[in-house]
């Protein structure tokens, strides 16, 4: 059990400066029905990087705004964690790089910072905050706090069922003790299996399918949904909001109904909508897995249709999707915007979040579902009105099916490949060829 309240204290959150929109260019380009992305898979745009912008640029353009807008300094750091799955490096990680960025505007140096690259797909990012507060909580911060970046260019190869839902960004984490944003609760659930549906051996783009990796992610979140309900007890109304890692948001939506069936368990509420719909099958009522998983479709099918249930999804669910549907997939930083968003929904409603509660659901293929309650503190407002999330998203420059063919190239690691950028550097880390990285221009 932590002793100490540690979470969050403050987000900074950097998109690729390009946008592609899919149910106009792309849609068009695949000769698809637009309801597809936008209601299909509840997706409306991707951010991509420009051609000078790459992992470590956005999460160095990141953690300079999140540094400058707490006044903080490289001697006010003392661990730098990047989770990333688009790593270009296999020795150093990402996060030296990201910190030979920042010394160059900074007085000062992270000398002293403990710098590590945390991967396991999407779910790394969560994995990196864990270890951030346990570094904390463990007093071995000597009274420093963590930045915690999670940074990807989720790109998959042209052609790919993957391809519709790619996505390029950073958010940077200050990790703290007191923390202004949210306090990370100690009870975790965890799912996780060897599985071979999403993968990248030596390989930059993945190799991917896609239908059974909905499947496994499905999975694993019943799997780490069960393991947190044997040690939290749980009711629809505790949490205000549920964030869960959003590939896109048609995902979070299949999901959704395995959140709700969870929370509402051993509730009045189960024991209402039992009288409308039947009770929930429990595993230990089935003889295999397969028979378990019908049942369950059966009984959640039945569930979205209550009006119970789509008053909270819209209440609890809704909100967390927005920055997704505008920004794609941006892997290890997913859940970090889906929590992002639901506090910026918040604030813009005039939703009253001090000291509510967040059920924080992550997922990484390969493959680990976990579950994690946080605690919204009072300073959340202030720090979420610091954020420039609807300018970086209007400023993108949208880009036509030519341009996203070239900057496409430009990012495939395995290809050397040169284009003039779409838009102009304004006083930021550009990556400027090997060797030149993170130059301020
Ligand atoms: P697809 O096969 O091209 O799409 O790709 P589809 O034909 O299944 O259509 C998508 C949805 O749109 C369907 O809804 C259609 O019915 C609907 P559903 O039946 O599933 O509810 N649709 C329409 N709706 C309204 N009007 C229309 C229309 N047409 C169709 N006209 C797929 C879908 C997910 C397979 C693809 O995008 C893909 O391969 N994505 C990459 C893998 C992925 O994102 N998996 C998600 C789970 S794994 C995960 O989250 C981990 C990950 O983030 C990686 C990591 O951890 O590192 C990916």
């Amino acid at each position: 059990m932590n002793m100490k309240d540690v979470g969050i204290d403050a987000v900074e959150f950097r998109s690729g400066k390009l946008k592609l929109d899919l149910p106009g260019t792309f849609a068009e380009v695949k000769d698809e029905d637009p309801a597809k992305y936008t209601k299909g898979l509840g997706l409306h745009a991707s951010s991509f990087p420009d051609a000078y912008e790459d992992i470590v640029t956005m999460a160095a353009n990141a953690s300079k705004r999140l540094m400058d807008r707490k006044g903080l300094e490289p001697d006010d750091i003392g661990r730098i964690d990047v989770a990333t799955e688009s790593a270009f490096d296999h020795s150093k990680p990402v996060s030296t790089y990201v910190a030979g960025c920042l010394e160059q505007v900074y007085d000062g140096d992270f000398r002293h910072a403990n710098k590590g690259e945390r991967k396991f797909a999407c779910i790394a990012g969560t994995q990196s905050v864990d270890d951030a507060v346990n570094w904390i909580a463990a007093d071995k911060n000597r009274g420093r706090a963590a930045i915690v970046i999670s940074t990807d260019t989720a790109l998959y190869e042209r052609g790919d069922s993957g391809e519709a839902t790619q996505g390029a960004g950073a958010v940077a984490m200050l990790i703290d003790e007191d923390p202004d944003l949210v306090t990370i609760e100690p009870e975790q659930g965890i799912g996780s299996v060897d599985e071979t549906d999403f993968l990248k051996p030596n390989q930059q783009f993945p190799s991917v399918d896609g239908k059974r990796s909905m499947q496994v992610y499905l999975m694993r979140m019943r799997e780490a949904l069960e393991d947190y309900e044997t040690q939290v007890e749980t009711h629809p109304d505790d949490f205000a909001f549920i964030p869960f890692h959003t590939p896109f948001p048609g995902m979070v939506r299949k999901a959704a109904p395995l959140g709700y069936r969870h929370v509402a368990r051993g509730t009045e509420v189960e024991d209402e909508l039992a009288e409308e719909i039947g009770r929930q099958p429990r595993p230990e009522a089935f003889d295999d897995d397969e028979a378990y998983r019908e049942a369950l479709k059966e009984y959640t099918d039945k569930l979205t249709e209550t009006e119970r249930y789509q008053e909270w999804y819209s209440r609890a669910i809704e909100p967390t999707l927005d920055i997704s549907s505008r920004v794609g997939n941006w892997y290890t930083s997913s859940v970090h915007l889906a929590r992002i968003s639901a506090l910026k929904h918040a604030r813009e409603n005039g939703i009253d979040l001090d000291n509510e509660r967040l059920l924080v659901g992550s997922y990484g293929s390969g493959a680990q579902a976990e579950i994690h309650g946080e605690t919204v503190q009072p300073g959340w407002e202030d720090e979420i009105a610091q954020l420039n999330v609807d300018d970086q998203l209007v400023e993108r420059y949208d880009i036509s099916w030519e341009e996203y063919e070239a900057i496409h190239d430009v990012h495939n690691h395995e290809e050397s490949v040169d284009v003039d950028p779409l838009t102009t550097p304004d006083g930021e880390f550009v990556f400027d060829g090997w060797g030149r990285m993170g130059e301020r221009k």
